[in-house]
C-alpha cells in the first residue's frame, strides 16, 4: 500500500531526547530563503529533489536500524553494531532537517511509497553473517558511497547559506556512514568463504542497477537551481559513473568482492 510521505515529532521527551543527541538543528539560517529569487521550475525542481531527499533519509535510517539488528544478530564486535544504531539517529535528523528545507522552499511534491518494505531485503536461506554483509554492502558501500558523491557536489555549488548549512550537517555525518560497510567486511573476511564473496559481488551488481536511473534515461530539463543544490544533468550522470567505480567497485575489489567487469560496464552505460 502506498502512502504519501509525511513526518511527525511526538514532541515531548522523545524530542528533547533527539535535540540532546543532535543539537543543533534550530541553529541553521532558517528563514532566509528568498523564493522570489528562483524561477519557477526551479523552485519546483528543487522541492521534488529535495522531497526525495527526505525520503532517501528516512529509507537509510530504516536500512540502517537493518543493519545494526543484522550485525547484532551475527556476534559482530558491539561497537560496530552500535556505530550502526548511532546512524539511524544520523539519518533521522538528516530526514528532519531535509524536511525543513523543503518548508522553506514550499512544501513537499507528492511522493508515495510502500513504508512497509522501505527497509532492505536480504537473500532467503543465508547465513547471519552474509546476511549483514548484504545489508552493509548495499546499504553503506553502495549507497551510502554514492550519497556522499551526489552531496559532494551539491555543497560544491550550493551558494545559498541555508542550502550549504543542510548539506554541511548531512555531510558531516556520511563518511562514517560509507565507511562502516568496509569496517564489518573487514572484520568478516576470515569468515566468508570464496562462495560467499561470489554470492556478495552479485548483490553488489544488483544494488548497483538500483541506481542506473542516476546515469540513464534522466530528464534532461529538469535542473534544479545551483545555488540550492541542483547540478546540471550530464555532469551528474558523469560524477555517478566514475563514483560507482571509483567509491563502489574498487573499495569492494580491494575485500576479494570482484563485481563482474563485462556486467559493469553494461550496468553503467548510459
Ligand atoms: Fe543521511
Ligand atoms: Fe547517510
Amino acid at each position: 500500500m502506498l502512502d504519501q510521505l509525511e513526518l511527525e515529532l511526538l514532541g515531548g521527551p522523545a524530542e528533547a531526547r533527539l535535540r540532546r543527541r543532535r543539537p543543533g538543528a534550530d541553529d541553521l539560517p532558517w528563514g532566509t530563503l528568498d523564493r522570489t529569487q528562483f524561477s519557477c521550475d526551479g523552485l519546483l525542481e528543487a522541492r521534488a529533489v529535495w522531497t526525495n531527499g527526505v525520503f532517501t533519509e528516512y529509507a537509510s535510517a530504516a536500512a540502517f536500524a537493518s543493519l545494526a539488528t543484522a550485525f547484532l544478530e551475527c556476534k559482530a564486535p558491539i561497537d560496530l553494531s552500535a556505530a550502526a544504531a548511532d546512524i539511524v539517529v544520523d539519518e533521522i535528523d538528516h530526514a528532519e532537517i531535509a524536511s525543513r528545507l523543503v518548508m522553506e522552499l514550499g512544501g513537499a511534491v507528492p511522493l508515495h511509497a510502500n513504508f512497509a518494505m522501505v527497509s532492505p531485503a536480504a537473500s532467503a536461506g543465508v547465513s547471519p553473517l552474509v546476511r549483514a554483509a548484504e545489508i552493509a554492502i548495499k546499504t553503506s558501500c553502495v549507497g551510502e558511497a554514492l550519497s556522499i558523491s551526489a552531496l559532494s557536489r551539491s555543497h560544491a555549488v550550493a551558494d545559498h547559506p541555508l542550502a550549504r548549512a543542510v548539506l554541511d550537517r548531512l555531510l558531516r555525518d556520511e563518511g562514517a556512514h560509507a565507511r562502516i560497510g568496509t569496517w564489518f567486511l573487514e572484520w568478516a573476511d576470515d569468515r566468508l568463504t570464496p562462495d560467499d564473496r561470489r554470492h556478495l559481488a552479485v548483490v553488489a551488481l544488483d544494488a548497483i542497477k538500483v541506481y542506473q536511473p542516476l546515469w540513464r534515461g534522466r530528464c534532461a530539463s529538469c535542473e534544479a537551481p545551483a545555488a540550492l543544490g541542483g547540478m546540471a544533468v550530464a555532469s551528474h550522470a558523469e560524477l555517478m559513473v566514475d563514483a560507482v567505480r571509483i567509491r563502489v567497485v574498487r573499495p569492494l575489489a580491494r575485500l576479494g568482492i570482484e563485481v563482474d567487469r563485462v556486467e559493469l560496464d553494461e550496468v553503467l552505460a548510459g
